[in-house]
């Protein structure tokens, strides 16, 4: 009954705030709806006065997301790290302006670390924790291929790293870093990301044996790439548009400079700077920017789109035959054409995100699929060809695939 109740909560609170206003996707091309000049505001002020950054102890749970470790460090969420499905949507809306659709989406995902039968599925932004009555709780840090992906931006690829999928890898922030010059006029904007994205994605294929680079692990990819400039920017009144200074990209990234100039990396110290911003209000990092900013970036650089992985070593990297896992209705040719790429990747994880999540834990797969009505708003703006399966078959030739436990 309890569980019942709860899971009411749950849905509406997700239908609410996924109730876009009237006219909200009308207007725009290609169905991406409309945008309001950013406003600024003196209340965007991130106050680490009143939650100051606190160092975590060695009980406290950090992972693989910069964002949700800052967020603990500086108490908006349990400084230990386990935070409830809730109060992860709410707090990455309140502190940095994420988009209530796409927290809910990344929420959604992180169901896979949860606990399944605690009140509003608390996880662990880190490893596992010692909650859990359903199966042990394997926190975000435990769920690749199922939400934690290959080829991010700074964390290591799972198998090439032991399954160390969530520390910073120096050499790629620095790779990252080193893309603009070392200056306070510098701005790691998203052309800079763009960029960073299209690297990682050829070491992926050059130095991990077992990539693997599906629908869901590309769209992990290509939109944590972007959630870099885009919740990182500081949105003073100076740039309401938001700028990407190196100074902050570091402080929320860990990173320190020492006397010689080297920067120095202190694992779960993800920090916001004083004097920052997050995003105006009515400027939120929803599907308004989710959306041509993953366009954009797959215009740029069109191979990021080529689903697949490695087949047989590093540098196999052989591509998905789209038509084949589609049944036809999608195919690789045609996939930048109108809105077919999202499309594909908001149909496929309508269909592959349950499925991984039934092999889970059968009783849940319900609620998930309820919940994963929050990608019907980011698909009502776009025209589609209708996705009815997906051919998992095609998935087993990858070996980083094959291996990994319940993979989307
Ligand atoms: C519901 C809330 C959130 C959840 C469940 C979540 C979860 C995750 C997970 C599992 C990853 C690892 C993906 C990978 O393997 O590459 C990740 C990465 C990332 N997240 Fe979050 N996240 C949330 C909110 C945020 C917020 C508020 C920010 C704001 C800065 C953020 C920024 C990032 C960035 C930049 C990365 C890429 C990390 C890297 O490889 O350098 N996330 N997140």
């Amino acid at each position: 009954m309890r569980f019942l109740v709860l899971f009411a909560i749950v849905v509406s609170a997700v239908r609410q705030a996924l109730a876009f206003p009237p006219g909200y996707f009308e207007g725009h091309a290609r169905g991406i709806p409309n945008l309001t000049l950013p406003i600024f505001s003196s209340d965007q002020r991130i106050d680490v006065e009143a939650n100051p950054f606190l160092a975590p102890g060695k009980n406290d749970h950090r992972g693989p997301c910069p964002g949700l470790n800052a967020l603990a460090n500086h108490q908006f969420i349990p400084h230990n790290g386990i935070v409830t499905f809730t109060a992860a949507i709410l707090q990455s809306n309140r502190v940095f302006g994420l988009g209530l659709d796409t927290a809910a989406i990344a929420a959604v995902l992180a169901l896979f670390g949860a606990d399944l039968l605690g009140v509003d599925f608390p996880f662990s932004i880190g490893g596992g924790g010692e909650l859990g009555l359903l199966r042990a709780p394997t926190g975000l840090s435990g769920t690749h291929n199922q939400f934690e992906s290959d080829s991010s931006v700074t964390r290591g690829d799972f198998y090439q790293f032991d399954g160390d999928n969530y520390h910073l890898q120096l050499r790629y922030f620095e790779a990252l870093y080193n893309l603009q010059p070392d200056s306070p006029d510098s701005n790691y904007d998203a052309e800079t990301i763009f960029e960073h994205s299209h690297i990682r994605f050829h070491q992926s294929i050059a130095e991990d044996e077992f990539f693997f680079y599906g629908p869901l692990q590309m769209f992990v990819s290509c939109l944590t790439h972007n959630l870099v400039y885009g919740l990182m920017s500081n949105h003073s009144a100076e740039s309401p548009e938001g700028f990407l200074q190196g100074k902050v990209l570091k402080s929320i990234y860990a990173i320190s400079t020492d006397l010689s100039g080297n920067l120095v990396y202190t694992p779960g110290h993800e920090r916001i700077p004083e004097n920052w911003y997050r995003r105006p209000f009515l400027d939120e990092y929803d599907a308004r920017h989710v959306i041509p900013d993953l366009l954009a970036m797959w215009l740029r650089y069109p191979e990021l789109l080529l689903f697949g992985g490695n087949i047989n070593g590093t540098n196999t990297y052989a591509p998905i035959d789209l038509g084949n896992l589609t049944g036809g209705v999608f195919n690789t040719a045609s996939l930048l054409e109108g809105d077919n790429a999202a499309c594909f990747v908001f149909q496929a994880l309508q269909i592959l995100v349950p499925d991984a999540l039934s092999g889970l834990a059968g009783v849940v797969v319900v609620i998930v699929s309820k919940l994963l009505d929050v990608l019907g708003p980011l698909l009502a703006g776009l025209t589609c060809p209708k996705l009815t399966t997906i051919n998992r078959e095609v998935l087993e030739q990858y070996p980083g695939y094959k291996q990994s436990s319940h993979p989307v």
